[in-house]
C-alpha cells in the first residue's frame, strides 16, 4: 500500500519536474527566437544581379551594389529582412544573359533580379521575368522598346532613352537648324530612339533628311563609308547614339576624315554623354566640339562621399583596373539596391517559395520555370517606393523613373564645360537653380564649336564642292522688266532679280551663286522641273506659285501681288452722245418731275383764276399759261404777277424744289460731260466665250492651263510674247486675226498698262486669285526658310517701294482715268423728300382756297342749286361761278379804280376801239382786252345772272362782238 503511495508521489513530482524542464525549456527557446529577431538574420531574401563581370562598366556597377547593400543596412539594422545578393555573368552576351536568369529564377529561386546591363541583354530576360513573375529592376537598359507598360515585371530604375529626344530637338531649335542626321548603332538600343526623336525634331520642324546605321562590330572602313556619304550631303547637324565603345571609334574616323571642323555640329546623346568624363583622354581629344547631352544630378554630400569611397572600395575589389569617379549609372544601381531592400522590408518577403506549372508533358527548361508568389507583392511595393536617392529623388510612375534635369556640356579640351540644362518645364536654361532662367536662347553659356569656332555654324552647307549655287533664270524674250537676260554680256537684271539681291543681302549668311538663263522655249512648268531634277539649286525669275508646281519644288513667300485678270482694249461710246442731254436724270425721275410741274402750274391757276387778269382768258390761253407758267419757273422766269398769298406760298416752295433739280442735273451733266466716255469692248469671260472670240495668254505661262480650265476652246488661244505683240493683237482685233481680249497675271498687266497709258486699254473681268511671284527650291531646301523670312522683310519694307518704282514705273498714273468710267444717273429715290413737301404744300393750299371759295360764296352758290335741277347741270353752273372775276378781290377794285380815272377809261376806249378796228389782239394783249371788257361789263350791267358770266368765258373775237352787241 505504501509502496504505492510512494510510487505515486514519485510519478506526480517527476511530471511536475520534467513540466517545469519543458516550461524552461519553452522561456529559453522564446527568449533565443527573440533575440534572433533582433539581430535581423531571420528571413533572408534572395536577389540576383545580372552583370557583364568582364567589363569595367559591370565591374563598377557590382562595386556599387555591393556599397549600396552596406550602407542601407548600417543605417537600417533593426529591418526584419536581409537581402542576399547572387551575382551572375552575364558575359556581354544575350543568351549568357538569358541562362543566367534561368538559373537564377529556377535553382536559386530568387524574389527579384537587377539588371543585365545592356538594352538587348536586358529584352529577352525581361521576357523572362515577366512569365515568372519576379521583378526585373534594370538600372541601365536604355532602350524605350523595352517598356513596363507592355511586361509589368519590368522596372526601370534609369531613365529612357526617348526622354532626351525633346532637349536635343529643342537644343537643334533653339540654333535654328532646319536639318539633322541620327547616327545610331545597329541594335535594339540604337534604333530604339528613333521613333521618339523623329516626333520630336518634327514637332520642332526639323527635317530629317537621311539616317546613318553603323553596324555594332563596324570595321573603320564601313564606318568611313558612311561618313563620306554624309560629307557630299549639305546637312552638317548630327546626332550620335551609340554605346561609348562604338562612338570612341566612330569619333576617331570622324576625326580622320576631317568632318570635326568648322560648320559640323556633333551633338552624342547620354549614353555617351552620361560616361564623357570617364572616356579615355584620347577619345576626348578628338571629340573637341562635340555636344553632350547627360542626365543631371546634384553634387550633393552624400554623392561627394560615395564618390570617394566608391573609388577606395573599387581600388580594393579591382587592384589592376583603373579607378575613375562612378556616372549616372553607379548612382542609379546604387538607388535600384535601396529602393529594392526598401521594398522588400514593406512587402514583408519572408520565404520565396515558387509554383512550377502542372506539366503538359513537355519538360523543356523554360516550361517548367515557375511562377513566384511573393513577385506581385514585391512588386506593388518597388512601385510605390520613394526617397531621395543619389541621383536625385527616386520616384516611379508607370515602372518608370522620373526625369529631373538634362545637362548640356561640350567636350573641351580634355575634360567638359556645362553650357547649360534643359528642364521639362523650363526648357533650355543657363542655371539649374536660376529663378529666371527662362528658354532664351541667349541664355547658354559659349559653346566651342568643332573647328574651334564661337560661332554657332548654321548647320548645313551647300552641297556642291565649289559651294556656288547654281540659279536658273527664265531667258524670256518679252517683260523684260521682270528677267533680262542680256544677249551679248549675258548679264541678268530685272525686276525679280534685284528682289532675289535684296532678300539675299537680307541673310545672315553671304552666299555665292551663278545664274544660268533657261532656253525661251521652255515653259514655266518645265523650268520648275530641271530645279526638282537637281539641275539648279534654285529658280529665280517671274515664276508664279501654283499648286501643282510645289509638287516638285518649294516656293518662298511670294514676293508679288497675286491674280489673274484680263485687258481689253477701250472703245469710245457713241451712241449716247445724242441724248446724253438726258442721262443725268432716271426716266422715273424725268416723268415725275413733269408731273409736278403740271400740278403746280395747274394749283396756283386755280387759285389765282379768279383774283387775277393775268390769269384769265380763253381756255386755250389759260391751258398754255398752265405749262407756260410751270415751266418757267425752271429758269426763274415766270413774270405774271401772283396775287393770292396761297399761291405765292405754293411758287416759292416750288422754285425751292426746281433749284435743287436744276443744280443736281447740272452738276451731274457736267461730271458725264467731262468724264471720258469710254467704255471696254469686253466686259466678261463668257461674253467672250459666247462670241467665239480669240483670247491671248503669255507664252509658257500656266495661264493657258487656266483658260482651258475656264472652258474656252483650246483652238482660240493664242500665245503672245512681247508687249508689242499685245497691242499688236489687241489692236487687229479677234475679226482680223487678233485677240479679243489677254488673259495675263497682274504685275504683267500692270507693266504692259503703264507702257501703253495712252492707248487706251484697260484691265476688266474677275481676278482669278493666284500666289504671286516666288522663288524656287528643290524640296527641303534648308534655304528655302530663311529665304522665306528674307523675302518678307525684304516685301514690307522701304527697299521693294524702290525696286518697283525703278522697274515697274507708276503704273496707277494710268488706272486712275480708265476706271471710273460714267456716273450714274439721279433717280427719284435722291429726291422723294422734295416732291412729297411740294406736293403736300401745293395740295393743302388748293384745299385752303377751295375751302375759302366755297365759305364765301356759299350764297351765291346756294342760289345756283335751287336754280338748276339736275346735279350736273348744278356743277356747271358752280364752275361757271368759278370762272367769274372775282368782284369783293382787292385787285378787282383797284382795277376798277384805274379805270374810273380819266386815262384809265380814255385807255380803255382807246382799246376798245383797236379791238373794233383790228379784230386781232394786235400790238396790245390779249388779257388787258379782255380785262377792258370785263371793266366794262362790270361797269355797265351787274355781275348777276347768267349772261355775265357767260360773257366771262368768251374768247376775245366773241367779246368784241358782245361789246358791239351792248354798245347797240
Ligand atoms: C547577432 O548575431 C550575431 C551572430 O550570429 C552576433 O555576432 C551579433 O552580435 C548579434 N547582434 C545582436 C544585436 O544581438
Ligand atoms: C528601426 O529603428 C528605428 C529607430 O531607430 C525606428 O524608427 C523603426 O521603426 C525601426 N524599424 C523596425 C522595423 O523596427
Ligand atoms: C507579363 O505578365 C503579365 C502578368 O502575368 C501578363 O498579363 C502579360 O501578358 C505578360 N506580358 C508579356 C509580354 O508576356
Ligand atoms: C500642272 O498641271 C497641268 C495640268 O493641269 C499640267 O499640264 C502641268 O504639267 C502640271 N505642272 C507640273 C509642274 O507638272
Amino acid at each position: 500500500m505504501e509502496r504505492t503511495k510512494h510510487k505515486h508521489l514519485l510519478f506526480i513530482s517527476s511530471s511536475l519536474i520534467s513540466y517545469f524542464f519543458l516550461l524552461f525549456a519553452l522561456f529559453i527557446s522564446h527568449q533565443f527566437s527573440v533575440a534572433n529577431a533582433q539581430n535581423g538574420t531571420q528571413s533572408t531574401v534572395r536577389a540576383g544581379v545580372l552583370l557583364d563581370l568582364g567589363t569595367s562598366s559591370g565591374k563598377r556597377c557590382k562595386t556599387s551594389i555591393s556599397m549600396a547593400l552596406e550602407d542601407f543596412y548600417a543605417i537600417n539594422g533593426n529591418f526584419s529582412t536581409r537581402i542576399e545578393l547572387e551575382f551572375r555573368d552575364s558575359m556581354s552576351e544575350v543568351v549568357s544573359a538569358a541562362s543566367a536568369a534561368v538559373d537564377l529564377l529556377k535553382n536559386s529561386q530568387v524574389d527579384a533580379i537587377m539588371g543585365p546591363l545592356t538594352s538587348v541583354q536586358t529584352e529577352f530576360v525581361a521576357y523572362l521575368c515577366n512569365r515568372s513573375q519576379v521583378p526585373l529592376l534594370s538600372f541601365s537598359a536604355t532602350s524605350p522598346a523595352i517598356s513596363p507598360t507592355h511586361l509589368p515585371f519590368f522596372i526601370r530604375a534609369n531613365l529612357n532613352d526617348s526622354s532626351q529626344s525633346v532637349p536635343i530637338a529643342a537644343f537643334i531649335q533653339h540654333f535654328g537648324w532646319r536639318e539633322a542626321v541620327p547616327i545610331y548603332e545597329e541594335s535594339e538600343f540604337g534604333s530604339g530612339i528613333i521613333p521618339s526623336l523623329v516626333d520630336a525634331l518634327q514637332s520642332v520642324d526639323t527635317m530629317i533628311p537621311d539616317r546613318v546605321v553603323i553596324a555594332t562590330e563596324a570595321s573603320d572602313d564601313h564606318i568611313d563609308n558612311k561618313l563620306y556619304r554624309l560629307m557630299t550631303q549639305q546637312t552638317r547637324v548630327f546626332v550620335v547614339h551609340m554605346l561609348p565603345a562604338l562612338a570612341s571609334q566612330f569619333f576617331h574616323r570622324v576625326q580622320a576624315l576631317g568632318m570635326m571642323s568648322a560648320e559640323y555640329v556633333w551633338i552624342v546623346t547620354d549614353s555617351v554623354g552620361d560616361v564623357l568624363d570617364i572616356l579615355d583622354p584620347d577619345v576626348k581629344n578628338v571629340m573637341e566640339g562635340v555636344i553632350g547631352f547627360r542626365t543631371y544630378f546634384a553634387l550633393s554630400d552624400e554623392v561627394k562621399s560615395f564618390k570617394t569611397r566608391f573609388k577606395e572600395r573599387f581600388r580594393q575589389d579591382n587592384p589592376r583596373s583603373e579607378v575613375a569617379d562612378p556616372t549616372i549609372y553607379q548612382l542609379w544601381a546604387y538607388d535600384a539596391v535601396w529602393a529594392l531592400a526598401k521594398a522588400v522590408e514593406k512587402a514583408e518577403v519572408t520565404n520565396s517559395s515558387f509554383v512550377i506549372p502542372s506539366s503538359d508533358g513537355t519538360s523543356t527548361d523554360l516550361s517548367t520555370l515557375g511562377v513566384s508568389e511573393t513577385g506581385p507583392k514585391l512588386l506593388s511595393a518597388i512601385l510605390g517606393t520613394t526617397f531621395n536617392g543619389l541621383a536625385g529623388n527616386f520616384r516611379l510612375v508607370d515602372g518608370q523613373l522620373q526625369l529631373l534635369a538634362f545637362e548640356i556640356v561640350n567636350v573641351v579640351g580634355k575634360g567638359t564645360r556645362n553650357v547649360g540644362f534643359w528642364t521639362p518645364d523650363k526648357g533650355i536654361i543657363r542655371e539649374i537653380d536660376s529663378p529666371n532662367g527662362s528658354g532664351n536662347a541667349n541664355n547658354l553659356k559659349n559653346i566651342l564649336w568643332p573647328g574651334d569656332l564661337v560661332v554657332a555654324p548654321k548647320g548645313w552647307v551647300v552641297p556642291t564642292n565649289g559651294k556656288v549655287l547654281r540659279i536658273a533664270v527664265p531667258a524670256k524674250a518679252g517683260f523684260g522688266v521682270f528677267v533680262n537676260v542680256s544677249e551679248s554680256t549675258s548679264e541678268v537684271s530685272g525686276y525679280c532679280i534685284d528682289v532675289f539681291k535684296a532678300v539675299l543681302s537680307k541673310l545672315p549668311y553671304s552666299i555665292q551663286y551663278d545664274f544660268f538663263p533657261l532656253s525661251p522655249s521652255s515653259s514655266y512648268n518645265d523650268m520648275v522641273y530641271q530645279v526638282y531634277l537637281k539641275k539648279y539649286d534654285a529658280l529665280v525669275g517671274d515664276v508664279t506659285i501654283r499648286a501643282n508646281r510645289t509638287n516638285y519644288a518649294d516656293f518662298t513667300m511670294p514676293y508679288t501681288e497675286s491674280g489673274v485678270s484680263m485687258i481689253v482694249p477701250l472703245q469710245s461710246d457713241s451712241s449716247q452722245s445724242m441724248w446724253i442731254f438726258l442721262k443725268p436724270l432716271t426716266a422715273q425721275l424725268w416723268l415725275i418731275s413733269l408731273a409736278f410741274f403740271i400740278f403746280t402750274g395747274f394749283v396756283v391757276w386755280v387759285i389765282e383764276h379768279r383774283i387775277n387778269p393775268e390769269f384769265r382768258g380763253t381756255p386755250w390761253q389759260q391751258f398754255g399759261l398752265i405749262y407756260y407758267f410751270a415751266f418757267s419757273t425752271l429758269v426763274f422766269a415766270h413774270k405774271e404777277k401772283l396775287e393770292s398769298n396761297l399761291s405765292r406760298f405754293v411758287v416759292i416752295i416750288w422754285v425751292f424744289v426746281v433749284l435743287i433739280l436744276t443744280s443736281s442735273y447740272t452738276a451731274s451733266l457736267t461730271s458725264m460731260l467731262t468724264v471720258q466716255q469710254l467704255q471696254p469692248s469686253v466686259t466678261d469671260v463668257s461674253q467672250l466665250q459666247k462670241q467665239g472670240d480669240y483670247v491671248g495668254y503669255q507664252d509658257g505661262s500656266f495661264v493657258k492651263e487656266l483658260l482651258l480650265n475656264l472652258g474656252f476652246d483650246p483652238g482660240r488661244l493664242k500665245n503672245l510674247t512681247t508687249a508689242d505683240d499685245y497691242t499688236d493683237a489687241l489692236a487687229k482685233g479677234s475679226a482680223k486675226g487678233g485677240v479679243a481680249a489677254i488673259f495675263d497675271e497682274i504685275p504683267y498687266l500692270k507693266v504692259f498698262l503703264s507702257q501703253y497709258c495712252g492707248n487706251n486699254y484697260i484691265m476688266v473681268g474677275p481676278t482669278y486669285k493666284t500666289d504671286g511671284f516666288g522663288f524656287v527650291f528643290p524640296r527641303g531646301s534648308p534655304l528655302l526658310q530663311d529665304m522665306s523670312r528674307a523675302v518678307l522683310s525684304v516685301t514690307e519694307g522701304e527697299e521693294m517701294t524702290q525696286i518697283e518704282k525703278k522697274w515697274l514705273g507708276n503704273s496707277d498714273k494710268c488706272t486712275s482715268s480708265s476706271t471710273s468710267v460714267g456716273s450714274s444717273s439721279l433717280g427719284f429715290r435722291s429726291f422723294a423728300g422734295l416732291f412729297i413737301i411740294t406736293g403736300s404744300v401745293s395740295g393743302l393750299m388748293l384745299l385752303i382756297y377751295i375751302g375759302i371759295f366755297l365759305y364765301r360764296e356759299w350764297e351765291r352758290l346756294s342760289t345756283l342749286r335751287d336754280d338748276h335741277e339736275t346735279p350736273w347741270d348744278i356743277i356747271v353752273a358752280w364752275f361757271k361761278h368759278y370762272d367769274q372775276f372775282d368782284q369783293r378781290s382787292p385787285t378787282f377794285k383797284e382795277y376798277l379804280r384805274s379805270s374810273m380815272s380819266p386815262e384809265g377809261s380814255q385807255g380803255r376806249l382807246e382799246r376798245q376801239m383797236g379791238l373794233e378796228g383790228s379784230n386781232s389782239p394786235g400790238n396790245r394783249s390779249d388779257q388787258s382786252a379782255e380785262m377792258s371788257f370785263e371793266f366794262s361789263q362790270g361797269g355797265i350791267t351787274p355781275l348777276s345772272g347768267t349772261d355775265s358770266s357767260d360773257i366771262s368765258n368768251r374768247g376775245p373775237a366773241e367779246e368784241i362782238e358782245l361789246a358791239g352787241q351792248s354798245r347797240e
